[in-house]
């Protein structure tokens, strides 16, 4: 049994991962490739609880360790449970956000130093890291006001945008730092050129077995 490909979608908010994701999983199955969609923070029904917590606004300051914290251990209840069984059965996994997401979010938004994060990274998963990342990248306007037409904003969406500048940046450091996995998508083209980028993308990166 040929293990499965682990991919996963980054970007801030209203960048269009949603459909984007929907898209590569229906160009992947065409190919006769088997693949599931799942998320983060979520992705089982605890991880998902946990996601609740997280994205609840509250009164009470939500101290960034502890948001770290529920991350990972949103990360490592979905990891175990969900995706490494799907890999290992063969599966291909497209999550919407992974520990790029914490590296972004809470290291470049909330200040808290990368090795923490790093630290995090190594105990939860070992060596697991996603096989491919596709980064859909805009300026945070673009995204903000899709977010807002959304409805109600959740509490990382309700930040400044300073924060989403941070984040956005952090995303883009690291892609460039690391070219082989990341793939930056222009997510302020028409949705047409973006998924013409994503099928690129998919046909020069994955090499179905
Ligand atoms: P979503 O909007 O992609 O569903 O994600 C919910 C929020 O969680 C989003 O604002 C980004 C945030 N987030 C983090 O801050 N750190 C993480 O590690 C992940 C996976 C998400």
């Amino acid at each position: 049994m040929k293990r499965g490909l682990f991919i996963t979608i980054e970007g801030g908010e209203g960048v269009g991962k949603s459909t984007n994701i929907e898209f590569i999983k229906t160009t992947l199955e065409a190919q006769g490739i088997q693949c599931i969609v799942t998320r983060e923070p979520g992705g089982t029904p605890l991880a998902e609880e946990i996601r609740e917590v997280l994205i609840k606004n509250r009164e009470e300051r939500v101290v960034s360790e502890t948001e770290l914290l529920l991350m990972f251990a949103a990360r490592a209840q979905h990891l175990h449970q969900k995706i490494l069984p799907a890999l290992e059965a063969g599966t291909w996994v497209i999550s919407d956000r992974f520990t790029d997401a914490t590296y972004a979010y809470q290291s470049g938004g909330r200040g808290v130093a990368a090795e923490k994060v790093a630290l995090l990274e190594n105990f939860v998963q070992g060596d697991v890291r996603p096989n491919l990342t596709l980064l859909l990248d805009a300026p945070i306007e673009v995204g903000m006001a899709r977010a807002k037409n959304r409805g109600a904003l959740d509490r990382f969406e309700e930040e400044e945008s300073a924060f989403f500048n941070n984040v956005r940046n952090n995303y883009l450091e690291r892609a460039k730092a690391d070219a082989g996995r990341f793939k930056i998508i222009d997510a302020t083209q028409t949705l047409e050129l973006v998924q013409t980028d994503i099928k690129d993308v998919l046909q020069k990166n994955i090499h179905p077995q």
